[in-house]
């Protein structure tokens, strides 16, 4: 494993096993396979509606809740309810949280971020963060609050390496996570010529190609998937180096699009869909 030195001195593992859309029976064996199987960050959100089996899979993997680093992002129609962060320690089944980022910028995330930087003081946080905040909104978060966000996670590929907000988080110590590290399993990406030839070269499938990139730009990443094949597959990318020259025929992809499209609906749908447990 490779990890990233947070700017509070928090070692995080770069790579980490995402957790959207599973449920029941399949995302407790999965966290409990990934924790078994190379993997020792696990990142899940109030929204996803599986804290409770994820907390589940983090037992019955029998792995030293030390030796892990867990994530979840609060959600926004949480961001004024004091007792939130409680709650999720609770539905986790967890004393404590490695990182708590707040999942979008909407609703009040100022008075959000100020319970996130509470809840770290008392140490049932040890790191906090952000997700898809805007530069000016990090700014706001920065002009308005006590601690640097550690982490921001966003989406992030080589078809749209975050180019908008890597340089700001570069200048502000913020470590870039990255969503949808293969695009969400774009086909098109996960079948680049770029990509197939370089597999070839290092015996490598075009995933682990992509993956290894992304470790290489210093980004974390949080893939899914439901297959205990790929699972494993995606943690076997430590043992080989893509050149600099191939690292810059990667950025030569770049097409400067997102595959999620940030619209005012869209806000809107994230700013009042509520958690599956809230009433
Ligand atoms: N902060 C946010 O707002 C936000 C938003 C979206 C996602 N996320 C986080 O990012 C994580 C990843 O997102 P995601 O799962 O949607 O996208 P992703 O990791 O980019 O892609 C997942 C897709 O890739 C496929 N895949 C994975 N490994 C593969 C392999 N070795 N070979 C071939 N196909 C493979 C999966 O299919 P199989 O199931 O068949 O393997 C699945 O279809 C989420 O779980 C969540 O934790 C955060």
């Amino acid at each position: 494993m490779e990890y990233i030195i947070l700017n509070n001195g928090i070692a995080m593992p770069k790579l980490g096993f995402g957790t959207i859309s599973q449920f029941g029976e399949q995302i407790i064996d999965n966290v409990c396979y990934a924790l078994n199987n190379g993997y020792q960050l696990i990142d899940t959100a109030n929204r996803y509606g599986n804290e409770e089996e994820v907390g589940i899979g983090i037992k019955k993997s029998g792995v030293n809740r030390e030796t892990i680093f867990l994530e979840t992002k609060l959600g926004p129609t949480l961001y004024e309810n004091d007792q939130a962060i409680d709650d999720t320690l609770n539905r986790l089944n967890v004393e404590y949280i490695d990182l708590m980022l707040l999942h979008h910028p909407v609703n009040n995330y100022i008075y959000a971020y100020k319970m996130l930087e509470k809840a770290y003081k008392e140490g049932k946080l040890k790191a906090i963060g952000i997700s898809n905040f805007p530069v000016e909104k990090i700014q706001e978060i920065l002009d308005n609050c006590e601690i640097v966000p550690a982490v921001m996670q966003v989406e992030c590929h080589p078809y749209y390496p975050a180019e908008t907000v890597r340089d700001f988080l570069i200048r502000h110590q913020i470590a870039l996570q990255a969503w949808y590290p293969l695009g969400h399993g774009n086909s098109d990406m996960l079948n680049d010529p770029v990509f197939v030839n370089l597999g070839k070269k290092y015996h490598k499938s075009t995933v682990q190609i992509i993956l290894r990139w992304h470790t290489q730009m210093g980004f974390g990443l949080v893939p899914g998937s439901t297959s205990f094949q790929h699972i494993k597959d995606n943690a076997d990318i430590f043992d080989f180096t893509l050149t600099h020259d191939e690292m810059e025929e990667i950025a030569e992809l770049n097409k400067h699009k997102p595959f999620y499209n940030v619209t005012k609906e869209s806000l809107e749908r994230l700013a009042t869909t509520k958690c599956n447990f809230e009433e």
